[in-house]
């Protein structure tokens, strides 16, 4: 008799955004003659810099001419790429990141879902509240929790991001193995300071711990004083991995393109306590599971690193922060307090009612699309994430909107 995996039947019914579109769906059907505008999911709307588009062709050209035809291509990405990416957004930020500890991929999203298979059913898991369901989830579907009740999953430390603490988690009481963070933050919008940043890693240092640092929005941080990598931090290679995604920056949503950095140095522990590294681990993990990102794709993702490509790619944050501008002085209007937006597409505010119950009114009385806060976890409720990702026109028409419907 086959059975089933059954830690999949401890999960919430779907995924927060399978669920969101499901609603929105409905309402659609039901009032076809309302044009919703969608704040919710951090999907891009602006099409691909044009330095990636036109090396995005040039690839393909090549795919069509025998001699510049590639198959499969090296499961940790071209060389070309990694060595772009050690060099722009490790080395020149003084981070000492070689091209041999990247491990390019199709997205931050499976990276972070799929790394916790490196570690032991028995990890003690630290995970902000609220925070990106997938840290969660997958550790869920891995058995390395009890049930669900009361809006947690037994067995998991949940690390409280209040208004009290700006949104950055304080050290864990209890002693935990693995830390997920995630600055700027999914979904508060929030940031860490590089004196809060060394405090983990002095953390993880001190308890043989190891810290998955999300590092997907980072080209949103405008406060040139924050860290854009956990590697800017001294001491961070040993007790930290880092995901970067191609996705918000260039617009890759569709498109796919992701790395994560796994230094040579980075260690956990076999069950006798002797030190093992995880780079060995992760790429017999990738070369078993992965054939690699498409050879188009990887070129596309290394033109972001041209003269031309920085510039468009920083013009397409800037597109994305002036919406969420346009966002926040809408809700300081409303008098709503809020968090995000200023190095982050993302602002967090606090509806002071129930996070359903706010996204269900601003679905049926102004036809926009939110992320209720509760769909993070437990410390989420109260709140909503409206992300800056659609056309300034859209967001404006929608602030406008949110002002009728509470007027
Ligand atoms: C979000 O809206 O939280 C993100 O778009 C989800 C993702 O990047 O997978």
């Amino acid at each position: 008799m086959i059975t089933i995996n059954e830690h999949y039947l401890k999960l919430q019914a779907s995924y927060l955004f399978s669920d969101i579109a499901r609603r929105v769906a409905a309402f659609q059907e039901k009032n076809p003659q309302i044009e919703v505008i969608k704040l919710g999911i951090g999907d891009v709307t602006k099409p691909l810099p044009a330095a990636c588009i036109s090396a995005f062709h040039k690839a393909i050209d090549e795919m069509a001419v025998d001699s510049s035809f590639r198959g499969y291509g090296p499961e940790q990405g071209y060389a070309f790429l990694r060595e772009a990416i050690a060099t722009h957004d490790f080395q020149a930020r003084g981070a000492d990141i070689g091209a041999d500890e990247i491990f390019v991929s199709d997205g931050a999203k499976c990276d972070t879902g799929n790394i916790q298979e490196l570690f032991s059913q028995q990890t003690r898991i630290a995970i902000p509240d609220p925070v990106y369901p997938v840290y969660l989830d997958t550790n869920v579907m891995a058995g390395r929790t009890g049930s669900y009740k009361d809006g947690r999953y037994e067995g998991i430390v949940y690390l409280d991001s209040t208004w009290e603490n700006n949104f950055v988690p304080s050290l864990p009481e209890q002693k935990v193995d693995l830390i997920y963070l995630c600055f700027p933050n999914n979904p508060t919008g929030s940031t860490i300071t590089k004196a809060e940043l060394q405090n983990w890693v002095e953390y993880a240092r001190e308890t043989n711990a190891l810290i998955l640092f999300d590092a997907a929005y980072e080209v949103f941080i405008r406060d040139e004083s924050l860290p854009r990598s956990i590697y800017e931090i001294p001491g961070a290679k040993e007790v930290a991995i880092e995901f970067r995604s191609y996705s918000k920056n260039a617009g890759f949503t569709g498109t796919r393109c992701a790395y994560t950095v796994v230094p040579k140095e980075c260690r956990a522990y076999d069950s006798m306590g002797t030190k093992q590294l995880l780079h060995p681990l992760w790429n017999r993990r990738h070369c078993t599971k992965f054939n690699g990102v498409s050879y188009p794709v990887q070129r596309a993702a290394e033109a972001t690193y041209s003269a031309e490509g920085k510039v468009q790619v920083r013009e397409l944050a800037d597109y994305y922060l002036k919406n969420a501008a346009l966002v926040r002085q809408e809700m300081a209007h409303l008098n709503f307090r809020f968090v995000g937006g200023e190095n982050s597409p993302y602002v967090w505010i606090d509806g002071g009612r129930d996070s359903w119950e706010f996204f269900d009114m601003l679905l049926n009385k102004a036809g926009v699309v939110c992320t209720p806060g509760a769909g993070f976890g437990r410390c989420g409720n109260g709140y909503i994430r409206i992300s800056a990702f659609n056309s300034p026109e859209n967001v404006q028409k929608a602030m406008t909107r949110i002002r009728e419907a509470l007027s």
